[in-house]
């Protein structure tokens, strides 16, 4: 099987776990396209009353088109459930987000969900994190000084370009800047010194958040508990 037959195969378990009348975030990514895809077919096939809420526009875009209401977040209650990918998940159950630069809408809908489920596929599960670029979405203004600072702090900085080579801009037209890190030893220790630094609006660390992975494998899915 190929990585995106597992990350399918994820997310078609991961879908089972949506009940009629959910109020369900859906994440960012390539394997939530096929989460939403499949939701699509669960609410025209079995009929369930589904209202859905985007981290992106992406998603957005293509749940509409498959007959899933969506809302918005400040029209939302507290959401049930939200599914998203990961870009890697470490024994701990902590994780980097953000490949897809959605990481800040993901951290808020994920905030606001009484429950959280990450689809991967196996490759996804490491050791230690940082191998993974961790992406931190940054305001323009003085973003030249914010650089300085984690270079000065050898936090190996990269500005996300676009495919026509200018600075990636977010939905919320910011910067990212990805640390390539490649291990970080203390996720929590990064992730309270990255909140503290003005002008990052969000990082990719999400932590203490998941309550289960469901994960791809080319023996079936695995279901872990955090
Ligand atoms: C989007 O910004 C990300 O957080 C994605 O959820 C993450 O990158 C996983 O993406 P894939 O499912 O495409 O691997």
């Amino acid at each position: 099987m190929d990585q995106n037959q597992l990350k399918q195969q994820a997310a078609e378990a991961a879908v089972k776990f949506i009940e009629d009348g959910m109020v369900i975030g859906l994440g960012t990514g390539s394997t939530v396209f096929y989460l939403v895809d499949a939701l699509g077919r669960r609410v025209r096939d079995e009929h369930l009353q589904i209202t859905g809420v985007a981290t992106s526009s992406r998603t957005a875009k293509q749940a509409s088109a498959l007959g899933i209401k969506m809302i918005d977040l400040n029209d939302a209650p507290e959401l049930d459930l939200t599914i998203d990918g990961a870009d890697e998940v470490d024994r701990n159950f902590q994780g980097i987000k953000g490949g897809g630069a959605a990481h800040l809408l993901e951290k808020i809908v994920a905030l606001n969900s009484k429950r959280n489920i990450w689809i991967v596929d196996a490759s996804k599960l490491v050791a230690h994190l940082g191998a993974f670029p961790l992406p931190l979405e940054v305001i323009p203004f003085g973003v030249e000084h914010l650089y300085q600072r984690l270079a000065a702090r050898d936090l190996k900085p990269k500005f996300r370009l676009d495919e026509s080579g200018q600075r990636l801009l977010t939905h919320n037209k910011n910067y990212v800047i990805d640390l390539q890190l490649q291990q970080i030893d203390d996720p929590h220790a990064l992730a309270d010194w990255l909140d503290h630094q003005t002008g990052i609006v969000e990082h990719g660390l999400f932590l203490d958040l998941v309550n289960q992975v469901v994960v791809g494998r080319e023996d079936g899915v695995e279901i872990l508990d955090a």
